[in-house]
């Protein structure tokens, strides 16, 4: 059995946020972001907006876009680093938007959550015989920046995007290999130190300012173009196939200067990677499948196309896979 995508569905707050306005927040300029990013914008969370709500939207989406109902959906994964609150899991809210009954958990991944829940939720479907499977990445990571840290608040973004995978016969189009992997040594080089068992939230800690996320962006930087690069190669060499073989390389959206180093190094030109991080900043979990979604929508991701994703995060994780786009027909 192959897992394969049936539908997608994407989801951003109206809000934009534009480095003008960042401009007049903290000590930055335009011509620093865009030259250090790529970032021209990101959207924001509105009032209405949660991690949840955003979920719930692309997941509708996507289940419209398969042609299949809630009831149909065997499983639920949420892969976000913004969780809706501490307890439940996200996914509780989300299925119950959705008018789901089945079984669903949020999976923690960072960054690279989204693959890391396609590869498990099309593992699921194989192991239990299920028929779909419904994997969203979402986000609300406006609601953990720090607003007076220039070294963050000018990357991410809030969004969400979902893929139903559906099983299918073994030659149909779908997942065809990956890579997971995680250096926990690295585990200090970005998170929120309080609010969990380690460093409970108190007075104090809210005080320092412990309550949103902390990055040394230079070491990100350097470990996340190596881990994009090998585990691309890995996931490559796993299917079969070679970089001359990829129609499509879908980075994780963090910086375009890491997206360029990685297609170089992996030898693809950049008109064959799809690059959004200039409209959405870093939507870490949500940004792979909204690329995706967005380059299958305008046309330039077709059936049959070799789609190469890769994503680093928090962990620090890294995650890569390769996908024969289109459905069984
Ligand atoms: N505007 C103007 N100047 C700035 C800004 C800013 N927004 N931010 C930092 N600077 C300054 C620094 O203070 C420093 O000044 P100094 O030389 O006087 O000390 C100078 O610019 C250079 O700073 P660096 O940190 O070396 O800048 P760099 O080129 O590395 O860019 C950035 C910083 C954009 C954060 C980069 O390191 C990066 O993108 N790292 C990767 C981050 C990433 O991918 N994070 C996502 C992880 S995924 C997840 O799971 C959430």
């Amino acid at each position: 059995m192959r897992a394969s995508i049936a539908g997608w569905g994407t989801a951003v707050p109206e809000q934009r946020l534009t480095n003008a306005e960042l401009e007049r927040r903290v000590d930055t300029t335009d011509e620093w972001i865009v030259e250090r990013t790529g970032i021209r914008e990101r959207r924001i969370a509105g009032e209405g907006d949660t991690t949840a709500s955003l979920a719930i939207e692309a997941g509708t989406a996507a289940i419209k876009q398969a042609g299949i109902t809630p009831e149909d959906v065997d499983l639920l994964i949420v892969a976000t680093a913004t969780p809706e609150q501490p307890i439940p899991h996200t996914g509780a809210f989300v299925g119950e938007g959705l008018g789901l009954r089945c079984g669903s958990f949020d999976l923690g991944a960072g960054c690279a959550g989204f693959v890391y829940e396609l590869v498990t939720g099309a593992a699921l479907l194989q192991a239990g015989n299920l028929d779909y499977v419904l994997v969203i990445g979402a986000e609300t990571l406006s609601r953990i920046i720090d607003p007076t840290d220039r070294g963050t608040c000018i990357l991410f973004g809030d969004g969400a995007a979902a893929f139903v995978l559906e099983a299918s016969p073994d030659d149909a189009p779908g997942l065809l290999a990956w890579d997971l992997g995680c250096d926990g040594s690295a585990a200090g080089l970005l998170g929120i130190p309080a609010g969990g068992s380690r460093m409970p939230t108190t007075p104090e800690t809210i005080n320092q300012g412990l309550q949103y996320l902390k990055m040394q962006g230079q070491e990100v930087f350097r470990r996340a173009v190596r881990a994009v690069v090998e585990s691309a190669r890995t996931t490559l060499e796993r299917a079969g196939v070679t970089t001359s073989d990829v129609d499509w390389f879908v980075p994780h959206q963090a910086n375009l200067r890491i997206i360029e180093a990685a297609a170089n190094r992996l030898k693809i030109p950049m008109d064959r990677t799809i690059v959004n991080i200039d409209r959405f900043g870093n939507t870490s979990a949500a940004s792979i499948p909204l690329a995706i979604a967005e380059a299958v929508d305008d046309g330039r991701i077709t059936d049959g196309d070799l789609v190469l994703v890769s994503g680093f995060g928090a962990g620090m994780t890294w995650a890569s896979a390769a996908l024969r786009w289109g459905r069984a027909s």
